[in-house]
């Protein structure tokens, strides 16, 4: 399954992917893509030493995209790049019996409208042709907001996973996430609800949810663990009475439960 996270700023999308890629490796091989420019999906998931994002390895992109990284706008590139053997040798070991690894995609440079910087063209078709094995699980952390998906690098996903919290902002966010996945040919959409501090928050963005015809795998409560950790850069299963970390584990089992429509 592919499975792609995606939200406005500062919603929990990178604790969610990191928690989840964690959770699901117990009994699936996962590769944790970080596909947000701004990328702290290692650092969530406590890796704190220096990783070359992908973006930054011109050899790989010009062998495989037939372009420079950073190269101008309109340029030709490979439309099939080779990937099959990207998550395995451009990955890093996150557990030392391999069953989950971290790949780094970096900054893609802007280039115009829906943007085909070499980068993206590389994720895109990763998340395109990349053909997984029955026990194998990917879990794409995107960049915050909605300008991804004019690149179309999740169109290829099973489920894209929307993560809102209390509040009108990052609903309205996921209203137009809702609309433009929908356009990219993204047949499935669930939203998770974090950083819920009251059943009355929880009923309020529920009740919005119903209004936009949105369905909601799981919510997260509002947790001083999740900061905790991020203060002292672990993860969040170094809190095993973590409140997030008990609802994270029933929204992972709701994902492996999910029959996605092809
Ligand atoms: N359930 C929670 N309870 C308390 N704090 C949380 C919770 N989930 C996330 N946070 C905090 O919210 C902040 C943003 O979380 P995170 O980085 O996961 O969001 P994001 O959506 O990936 O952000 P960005 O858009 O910048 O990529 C972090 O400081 C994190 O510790
Ligand atoms: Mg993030």
């Amino acid at each position: 399954m592919k499975i792609a996270i995606t939200g406005k700023g500062g919603v929990g999308k990178t604790t969610l992917s990191g928690t989840l890629a964690f959770i699901l490796s117990r009994t699936y091989k996962v590769f944790a893509i970080d596909a947000d420019p701004d990328m702290n999906l290692a650092s969530s998931m406590g890796i704190h030493t220096k990783i070359t994002p992908i973006s930054k390895m011109r050899d790989l992109i010009k062998d495989r995209t037939g372009a420079e990284p950073g190269s101008a706008f309109g340029e030709v590139f490979k439309i099939n790049p080779k990937i099959s053997d990207l998550p395995e040798t451009m990955s890093v070991k996150v557990k030392d019996d391999d069953s989950l690894k971290l790949l780094v995609m970096g900054t893609v440079d802007k280039g115009g409208e829906g943007c085909i910087c070499p980068a993206s063209v590389l994720l895109k078709a990763l998340m395109r042709n990349l053909i997984l094995k029955k026990d194998e699980i990917i879990i794409l952390d995107m960049e915050a907001g909605i300008e991804h998906l004019g690149r179309r690098t999740a169109e290829a996903v099973d489920v894209m996973v929307i993560v809102v919290e209390p509040g009108l902002k990052s609903l309205e966010t996921a209203e137009r996430i809702k609309k433009l996945a929908a356009d990219i040919g993204v047949k499935n959409i669930v939203v998770v609800i974090n950083k819920v501090s009251s059943a009355s928050e929880g009923e309020f963005v529920t009740g919005k949810l119903k209004e936009l015809n949105l369905e909601v795998l799981g919510s997260i409560s509002r947790d001083d663990k999740v900061v905790l950790a991020d203060m002292e850069g672990k993860t969040i299963l170094d809190y095993p009475d973590s409140a997030a970390l008990e609802s994270i584990e029933k929204i992972a089992e709701s994902l492996l439960n999910y029959h996605p429509r092809d």
